[in-house]
């Protein structure tokens, strides 16, 4: 992916100023940045959820995904899981009816929900927690409930706006885990993040935003030399 020079404005506010970054596929890639400084804004530039000024381009693949079609716009879509700051679980049901859910929204029949399911719960260690209700987890399996509901298409690209945000270090850890075991399948994994130490330990790589500006952008970073 490509970004070049998006900038982004709600009214008279610039949020994004003329970033240009490239990231390829496979990468691991945390988005640091105090509160506020654009890495949400980012994220949904990521996801075309609205056409900024500038372009973002993907090899092989002709012309601005800003201006894609809407049909074209799905397909892109559809290749990014999300995994949310505000993840919105449905509480009084159960592991595998909020993953199900999710794909009965995008069209898929109860052969594939009843196969697919127990893969993505597997793939986030949830297996043994399918009929269990979301009220009776921990945060961390909760968070991992919401990356499951990220992977039911089978995504290319993975993006975590704080998926760590209120987790103790140990279900932190977990979550960490879990996303470098989808990168190391070949995914693209792209994370959000105030987590330095987290950072710090992981070495990879790390663009640092400041007043909607990438500021740094260094390969096996830490949080600390971003600042
Ligand atoms: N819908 C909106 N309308 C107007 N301003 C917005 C909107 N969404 C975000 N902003 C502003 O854009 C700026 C960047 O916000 P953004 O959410 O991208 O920051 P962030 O780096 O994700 O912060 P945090 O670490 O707190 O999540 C902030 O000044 C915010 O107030
Ligand atoms: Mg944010």
């Amino acid at each position: 992916m490509r970004f070049e020079g998006i900038t982004l404005a709600y009214g008279h506010k610039t949020i994004l100023r003329n970033v240009s970054v490239v990231i390829e596929p496979g990468e691991f890639v945390f988005l640091i940045g105090g509160s506020g400084s654009g890495k949400t804004s980012f994220i949904r530039m990521l996801i075309g959820d609205f056409p900024p000024k500038g372009g973002m381009f993907i090899d092989n693949q002709g012309g601005n995904v800003y201006s894609y079609r809407s049909r074209a716009m799905a397909r892109y879509r559809r290749n990014i899981g999300v995994i949310f700051q505000d993840f919105k679980l449905l509480k009084s049901k159960t592991v595998y009816e909020n993953v199900a859910f999710a794909m009965e929204v995008s069209g898929y029949d109860d052969l594939h929900i009843s196969a697919r399911v127990p893969e993505v719960l597997s793939q986030v260690w949830l297996l043994s927690k399918t009929h269990q209700f979301i009220h009776e987890l921990s945060g961390g399996e909760v968070q991992r409930v919401a990356i499951a509901r990220a992977l039911i298409h089978d995504p290319d690209v993975i993006i975590g706006d704080e998926p760590t945000g209120n987790l103790d270090p140990k279900n932190s850890a977990e979550i960490m885990k879990i996303l470098t075991e989808l990168h190391e399948s070949g995914k693209t994994v792209i994370v959000a993040t105030h987590d330095s130490a987290m950072v710090d330990r992981m070495k990879k790589r790390v663009i640092a935003f400041d007043e909607g500006q990438v500021v740094s952008d260094e390969r096996g970073g830490g949080y600390s030399l971003a600042k």
